[in-house]
This record gives C-alpha cells, structure tokens and sequence, in this order.
C-alpha cells in the first residue's frame, strides 16, 4: 500500500512536540493512530481533537521502559484496525550534563528511555511485520549525533546507537520492510522540560526560542517517507533550522 490514506500509525511519544504534530498531519492525511506516551490525558484530548474533525485515532498508554507496554501498543493498533503499518518511535528525553557531574541516574535514565525503549519497540513490532510481509519502521534521532557538543555526550551516544542500529535493522530488514531515521535539529517542543539541570534547560530554551522550528516541519519529514511506494525506503533524513550551525 502507497501514500498515507488508511495507513495504520502506532507512535510513541505522541502526548507532545514531534509525536502530536506527526500525529496531527497524518491523521489529517487519513492514517489510523494509535497514540503512546504516559500522560493519558494528553493522549485522550488529542485523540478526541482528531476525532473531531474526522480522523482516527485511540490511546494506549505506554511506558516505553517496559517491553510489554511496546507490545502492548503493537497489539492494540492490530486489534482495533487489523494490522500495522508503520511503528514511529518519538519517545525521548535529553537531561544533558557535563560527564564531571556525574548524573548517573539521568544517564540511566537516557539509555532507559532513548535506547532501551527503541529496542523495545523493535522487539514489538518486528514479528508483526515479518507475519505480515510489511512494515515500516521510523525512528527520530537528533542532529546531536551528528556533531557532538560538550555537554551532550551521553544523550549523543544513545542517539548514535540508535542510528547504529537503525542502520543494522535496514540491512537485515529485506525487501518487505522499511526504515527510516529522523535528525532533528532544534524544534519548538517541550522537550527541555526533560532536563535535569537548571543551565542547560535555561540554555536549550533559549536556544529553542531563537532559532528552533515548529514540530510540523518534522512531522512533514515523516509523513513524506511514509508516504512513498513500498519498494522505496526513505534512509536518513536531517532536518534542521537554517540558522543551526
Ligand atoms: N526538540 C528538539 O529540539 C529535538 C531535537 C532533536 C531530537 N529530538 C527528539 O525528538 C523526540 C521527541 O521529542 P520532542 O522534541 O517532541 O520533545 P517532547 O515534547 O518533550 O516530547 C517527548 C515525548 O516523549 C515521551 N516520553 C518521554 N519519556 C517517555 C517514556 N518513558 N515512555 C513513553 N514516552 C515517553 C513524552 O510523553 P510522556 O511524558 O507523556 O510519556 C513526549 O510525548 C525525542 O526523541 C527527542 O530526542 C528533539
């Protein structure tokens, strides 16, 4: 199957920023959703939003720290409308920090959520899709991979693996699978509210209000790549701000 119509989405980390907006424009563009984050009430006014002018769209709680929660998810999409088409793993958190300051429960924390969580997701989905004979798989990762800065070694390092093993995954998906990787730069979410330090929060911010772009133009990016005919796998895209050196 082609293009967005009917296509069915289970995305992690739609309560907020990418997820909600990616969820907005391929609702709009008549995909089924199946929307996973924590925040439940978060989850609920939005699929009720979409339901309200026409889309579809259910919650499934999940904690992308537990694998069951991810297979619950995988299920629920199966369950309610019969199959899945395309797993977006958006689910992540960025308490960057010096590595002399030690956080370790914030790097737990990262490798918990950006790469364990991932994995979990893989572990989901994966059998599903090779029941199927179809599947797409679409992971946002970050331009902080990319070029690493002080300050960003850890949350860059779980991005990395995750690049490291979307790449392994493309190689041994075969012809019937997809895999795409998303890079963000900075986007306008609430994607600080995640960090631990009071400096770097203060300073994300600050960088999210000077040159950060909307959600949307991540959500584009995604919908593009879903979008293409099935022998067309859409590898790495990168988008960032013009003004992000
Ligand atoms: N904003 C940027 O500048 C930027 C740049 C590059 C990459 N990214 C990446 O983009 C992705 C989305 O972030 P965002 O910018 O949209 O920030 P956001 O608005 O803070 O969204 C993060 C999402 O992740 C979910 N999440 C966090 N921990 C979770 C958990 N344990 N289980 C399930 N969901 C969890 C949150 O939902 P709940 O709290 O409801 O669970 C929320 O929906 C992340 O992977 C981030 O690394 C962002």
């Amino acid at each position: 199957m082609s293009g967005l119509a009917a296509k069915v989405i289970a995305i992690t980390g739609a309560s907020s920023g990418i997820g909600a907006a990616s969820a907005r424009r391929l609702a709009a563009r008549g995909a089924k959703l199946v929307l996973g984050a924590r925040r439940e009430a978060r989850l609920r006014s939005l699929a009720d939003e979409i339901s309200g002018v026409g889309g579809d769209a259910v919650c499934a709680v999940t904690d992308v720290r537990r694998s069951q929660d991810l297979t619950y998810l995988v299920a629920c999409a199966c369950e309610t409308y019969g199959r899945l088409d395309v797993l977006i793993g958006c689910a992540g958190i960025g308490p960057i920090s010096a590595l002399d300051d030690l956080r370790l429960t914030d790097w737990e924390d990262m490798v918990d959520v950006n790469l364990k969580g991932f994995l979990y997701g893989i572990a989901a989905a994966l059998p599903v899709f090779r029941r199927q004979g179809f599947g797409h798989f679409v992971t946002v990762i970050s331009t902080a991979g990319l070029r690493i800065a002080p300050n960003q070694a850890v949350y860059a390092g779980t991005k990395n693996a995750v690049r490291t093993i979307c790449e392994g995954l493309r190689l041994e998906a075969g012809a019937k699978l997809r895999v795409t990787s998303v890079s963000p730069g900075f986007v306008k979410t609430d994607f600080a509210s995640s960090m631990t330090d009071p400096v770097m929060r203060a300073a994300t911010l600050a960088k999210m209000d000077d040159i950060g772009i909307e959600p949307d133009a991540i959500a584009r990016a995604i919908a593009f790549a879903i979008a293409q005919p099935a022998d067309v796998d859409v590898g790495d895209i990168v988008v960032r701000p013009t003004a992000q050196a």
